[in-house]
């Protein structure tokens, strides 16, 4: 059997581009022990991935150079030599960009259920972005009725859960994103109740003006001059959680901007950062809730789905170029 995969050939400063990857084909190999045989059926391409092939570590190690660039993925065991999976289950896991991986229980986030969602949304509503969403809002935001919640990267894939997610839990959403066309996403599709456009002047004091009382809520993805702006407009006590920071270009030379320590002071802000990976035996649970809400028929799941392995080199640059509208996926064959 030969497998296909995206390599990581050669190491970037910054966002991953195509050049930083080769196609190959090698052969599978037989399976040991307690290994599992996959055949991947959606990657998932996540901003992470740009921390994940950098030379310095942040809270996981450098994907090594000539191997498969780490990604999760759904897949279907295909043979397995651990007798807790069985041939024709799904799992959601780091199977990487490849067409098969062979892993060991470890790699395994979580088992699907196929009845539950569609497949694809086990890479996106009970993936790391449905999850990152739910556990950070309600474990760190903690958004009471009526709050505001203020979410950068609102029409992304994370934030796209953060407005349904705050809106059914009675509180207000307020997004942040690039263009008029992602906004009107938010409004209509995402719950989100005030979008503002990060790239245009005045947004923030029209924040301001939306909700004078400040924000209760800040979940932020994009940090830098977003962060800045946003924190300026918390109210007394409001809870900052710090999701990620897709507008920091480099991390080498540190990213210089203004202080906050008087802000988070004055205000009484709690500011804390959290990393899904941290919460795994939580995902059940959450899973089980966003299962239930998907149910009731009033989620709204985009994916913004590639087809080919050879739509991969390309799919990092292009979540920070914006270009999608949802949770960006490869689907294989
Ligand atoms: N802490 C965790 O455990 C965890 C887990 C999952 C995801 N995350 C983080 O959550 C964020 C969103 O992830 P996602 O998977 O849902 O991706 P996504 O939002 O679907 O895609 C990334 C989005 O980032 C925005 N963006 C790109 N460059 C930007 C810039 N310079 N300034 C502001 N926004 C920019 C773009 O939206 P616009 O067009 O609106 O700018 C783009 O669509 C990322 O920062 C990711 O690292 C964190």
């Amino acid at each position: 059997m030969r497998n296909r995969r995206v390599i990581l050939t050669t190491r970037p400063t910054d966002i991953p581009q195509p050049e930083h990857f080769t196609l190959d084909e090698c052969e599978v190999p037989d399976l040991g022990d307690g290994e599992l045989l996959i055949r991947n059926r959606f990657l998932s391409v996540d901003p992470a991935q740009r921390g994940w092939a950098l030379a310095e570590a942040n809270y996981s190690t450098p994907v090594a150079l000539g191997t498969a660039m780490r990604a999760l993925a759904v897949g279907e065991v295909i043979a397995s030599r651990d007798p807790e999976f069985r041939v024709g289950q799904h799992l959601y896991g780091w199977f990487d960009w490849q067409a098969y991986c062979i892993c060991r229980a470890d790699a395994v986030l979580r088992r699907v259920d196929r009845s539950a969602v569609p497949l694809s949304a086990n890479a996106s509503l009970l993936g790391i972005n449905g999850l990152a969403a739910f556990i950070g809002l309600t474990r760190f935001g903690r958004p009471e009725p009526g709050e505001w919640v203020l979410v950068s990267t609102a029409a992304g894939s994370v934030g796209s859960f953060v407005g349904q997610f705050a809106h059914r839990l009675g509180a207000r959403p307020v997004g942040l994103t690039s263009s008029r066309a992602k906004a009107k996403r938010c409004l209509e599709r995402y719950a989100y109740e005030h979008v503002a456009l990060y790239n245009e002047a005045g947004w923030a004091e029209e924040l301001g003006q939306f909700a004078p009382e400040g924000m209760n809520v800040f979940f932020d993805s994009a940090g830098g001059e977003i962060l800045d702006a946003g924190i300026r407009h918390m109210a007394r006590h409001g809870r900052v959680v710090q999701c990620g920071t897709a507008s920091i270009q480099a991390w080498s030379p540190p990213p210089q901007g203004p202080r906050h320590e008087r802000e988070v002071l004055a205000r009484r802000l709690q500011w804390g950062g959290f990393v899904i990976f941290d919460h795994v035996r939580e995902f059940e649970t959450a899973a089980r809730t966003l299962i239930d809400w998907h149910h009731r028929g009033d989620l709204v799941i985009d994916e913004d789905i590639s087809i080919g392995l050879e739509t991969a080199p390309d799919s990092i640059a292009g979540l920070y170029r914006g270009e999608n509208l949802g949770k960006r996926l490869i689907q294989l064959d």
